[in-house]
């Protein structure tokens, strides 16, 4: 079997910060809640004329020169995101048509934040099995639209972003060592989008419980299934939800704090986009280096989780 394995990166983060003080005029919070409690302390925020597509294609054109590809060597768009331009054409339609990238397929993948970590893994399928050489595999999300900016409870968590990766054949070794995806739908209703509003609802607790077990345990199985132990991860990629669940699962793998990344922060809760916009902040942080290993896991809204454990370089 071929190694698959990520050979390019790109990102695009919105121009407008929003701070936790800007959010303080527009709902009873305070910037002091939402640091301790999240972990965040400012966002960006996409413009009207800045819908899902466009970040996409944005990140999208980053990754390939990243990956020194042409568009004619991409055979296939991926797009996870919860918040596409419109049901369809889908996202991933959208950014195929302004890549000029002619006739080979597209489609969006929906699994909410933990979108990034399956599209990740359904893409690798298609190069490990000689169906396709490089993949486009991209997290965009526009949570602003689909926040009622009058709900504490929500608002404060979010951001918008997008960042893309270019999947492809890597040296025996190297790239995705092992994954693990799962999903419990008896949990949809605790993170979800009313039909009613259209707008995110949340039951944080839930989420924060469902997260704090399901993360650590299935980094383990993932770290497992690689035939690795704990103490050979070099950095850790989890998707930017919150602090404290990123740090539960940090003390749960035995990890320093300088093995994990933390861009939270500054991005807020990005959903699809986290996990690639960490990674991309990471390698221009120079955390991440040729041949450590990587683990990244997603969790979120389905309710779904997925870890990918890969060595990384080309
Ligand atoms: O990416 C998708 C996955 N999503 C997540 O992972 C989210 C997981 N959950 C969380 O991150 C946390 O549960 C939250 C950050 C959402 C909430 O933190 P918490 O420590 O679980 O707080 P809570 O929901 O238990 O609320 C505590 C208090 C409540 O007040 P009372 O009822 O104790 O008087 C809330 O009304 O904090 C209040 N509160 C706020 N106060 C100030 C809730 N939101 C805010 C706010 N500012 N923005």
């Amino acid at each position: 079997m071929k190694s698959v394995g990520i050979i390019g990166v790109g990102t695009y983060l919105p121009e407008q910060v929003v701070t936790n003080h800007d959010l303080e005029k527009l709902v009873n919070t305070d910037d002091e809640w939402i640091r301790t409690r999240t972990g965040i302390e400012e966002r960006r925020i996409a413009s009207n004329e800045m819908d899902t597509s466009d970040m996409a294609i944005i990140a999208a054109k980053k990754a390939l020169i990243n990956a020194s590809l042409d568009v004619s060597d991409i055979d296939l768009i991926i797009v996870a995101t919860a918040t596409a331009d419109s049901v369809f054409p889908s996202v991933a339609c959208m950014v195929q048509e302004a890549l000029e990238a002619h006739h080979i397929p597209a489609m969006d993948l929906s699994a909410a934040c933990t979108g990034f970590v399956y599209a990740l893994v359904t893409g690798k399928q298609f190069i490990e099995t000689n169906t396709y050489k490089n993949v486009l595999i991209i997290g965009s999300e526009k949570f602003s639209k689909i926040i009622d900016w009058t709900d504490r409870n929500t608002c404060v968590l979010f951001g918008d972003g997008a960042g893309a990766v270019v999947l492809s054949e890597v040296s025996q070794g190297k790239g995705i060592l092992a994954f693990e995806l799962g999903a419990e739908g008896t949990g949809g209703k605790h993170l979800f989008v009313d039909k009613q509003t259209n707008y995110v609802a949340m039951n944080g607790r839930e989420v924060f419980k469902f997260a704090a077990r399901q993360v650590p345990e299935s980094c383990l199985n993932a770290i497992k299934k690689a035939g690795l132990e704990t103490t050979d991860i070099d950095y850790f990629v989890p998707h930017q939800a919150n602090t404290r669940i990123i740090d539960a699962a940090r003390e749960r793998l035995g990890l320093a704090k300088e093995k994990v990344s933390a861009t939270i922060k500054e991005h807020g809760n990005t959903s699809a986009a986290s996990i690639p916009l960490a990674l991309f902040t990471e390698i221009e942080n120079g955390k991440i280096n040729e041949n450590d290993i990587i683990v990244m896991v997603g969790f979120g809204g389905g309710l779904t989780w997925g870890s990918v454990v890969l060595r990384w370089g080309k």
